[in-house]
């Protein structure tokens, strides 16, 4: 198999965690949830949580180093055929990247148009991104150019693709980023964001708050679709998977914080509300940097130009878990298979945009939700917290434990195999157990 080098992954896996989750929505919910006791409450569901799923996958990933399907009965402890099914969490990444790329092209939109104008007021910002949303051509367009690319890096393959583009568009991200915090640095407002994100006044938490951490904790760090399981299983064999992970954690917490650093910055600097919700970037944002005439300019085509990237690097890590679910299972060459995914991707995301319009809007609504909603409801709220359930409760009761201590203690202390082994054996399973069922409605 194609694998990673070691630094490759840990890029890879980075470039899959940072993305339109660290620069667009953890910054709006922080701003929902009134700041620093959410960030707080998010910090604690990374550590205890995510980071414990994560590297759940990535074990299971560098042990049986194959697709989701077959790695789930290689590691079980009697080889139980039965556990090929967990194979259905690949799906969900082609779900996922189908309204991801939609949104990532409104994003390509925003670079585009932010060269010749921005606007000057709330009012018209917000009629522009809504109309775009409405408008069916222009989003074909960027959804197309957004799959084409994204089908050119993964048909490269792991090595040749996916770890080239993370080497040269991480960096670029990480460049963009620094350049905006020294600008925020420069603001007055600076000091006032880090009080809102830092601080935290702890009556604005409530169990919509922890609920909605323990989410953006899991999508943030792309959980239960087996992108981690898959990338892991090209990482070389014996190379610490735990350290990886903690890496990948801490980089993509820190592009979450710096984010909303920046952000909150501008935001105050403005006067502007920070609990816009999922407008903020899309209309807060450029009313701002409107008003901050070229320099603002430039600003905003960094910011979007960053956004991008960040997406780029996470999308192709979207697909990858089906690629090679159909590549190891069908015997099908990489070329078919993301032929094969790509058109299944590419229509879908084609029906998410058009169930935003007018035209086919009440076509493609059912209960209440159009298709783009259903497509998010289905993989974040159900889809991605079974197949985290799934991973857990598959190591903390149908893995053997030795296999477990063995392959842990090459790595780390006994303490922190038993601290982790306890957390997905009870804590995890239970906390995404109650997300599930609060997701689905079932108690309020
Ligand atoms: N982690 C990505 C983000 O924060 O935008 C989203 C994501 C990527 C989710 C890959 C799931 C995934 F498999």
């Amino acid at each position: 198999m194609n694998k990673f080098s070691r630094i490759g992954f840990i890029l890879a896996a980075a470039g899959s965690a940072v993305g339109l989750g660290n620069i667009w929505k953890f910054p709006y919910i922080t701003g929902e949830f009134g700041g620093g006791a959410f960030v707080l409450v998010y910090l604690l569901c990374i550590l205890l949580i995510g980071l414990s799923v994560f590297i759940a996958e990535s074990f299971i990933g560098q042990y049986a180093e194959s697709n989701v399907s077959s790695a789930f009965v290689k590691t079980s402890s009697k080889k139980n055929p039965l556990w090929k099914y967990a194979g259905f969490m690949v799906f969900s990444g082609l779900i996922i990247l189908a309204f991801y790329s939609v949104v990532l092209g409104w994003i390509l939109h925003y670079v585009v148009s932010s060269f010749s104008s921005l606007p000057s007021e709330a009012s018209i910002a917000g009629a522009s991104f809504a109309a775009l949303t409405k408008d069916i051509n222009t989003q074909i367009f960027y959804h197309t150019l957004i799959s084409v690319t994204v089908i050119y890096i993964v048909l490269k393959g792991i090595k040749e693709g996916i770890e080239k583009v993370n080497l040269i568009l991480m960096p670029l991200l990480a460049l963009i980023l620094f350049g905006l915090l020294l600008y925020a640095l420069s603001l007055d407002s600076f000091s006032k964001a880090m009080g809102f994100m830092f601080v935290p006044d702890f009556s604005k938490i409530n169990a919509d708050a922890l609920l909605a951490a323990l989410g953006q904790a899991f999508f943030t760090l792309s959980l239960g679709i087996g992108t981690i399981l898959t990338y892991s299983a090209a990482l070389p064999k014996g190379s610490n998977f735990i350290k990886s992970s903690l890496y990948v954690a801490i980089i993509d917490t820190s592009i979450a914080l710096i984010s909303g650093l920046i952000i909150f910055t501008f935001l105050f600097e403005a006067g502007a509300p920070s609990a816009a919700g999922p407008g903020l970037v899309f209309i807060s944002l450029p009313v701002i940097f409107s008003s901050w005439g070229i320099l603002g300019q430039v600003i905003a085509i960094s910011f979007f130009m960053a956004l991008v990237f960040a997406g780029i690097t996470s999308a192709v890590s979207m697909i990858e878990p089906a690629l090679m679910f159909f590549i190891e299972r069908f015997k099908m060459t990489r070329r078919s298979a993301t032929v094969l995914c790509g058109a299944i991707f590419y229509i879908l995301g084609i029906i998410a945009l058009l169930s935003m319009s007018d035209e086919y809007g009440s076509l493609l609504s059912f209960s209440g939700k159009n298709a783009f909603d259903w497509m998010d409801f289905i993989t974040s709220s159900v889809m991605m917290p079974l197949a985290a359930i799934l991973t857990c409760v598959f190591l903390g009761y149908f893995v053997d434990k030795k296999l477990l201590q063995t392959s842990f203690e090459k790595h780390t202390s006994v303490l922190v195999f038993n601290i982790w082994y306890m957390l997905v054996k009870y804590l995890v399973p239970l906390a995404i157990t109650i997300l599930l069922i609060n997701k689905l409605g079932l108690i309020s």
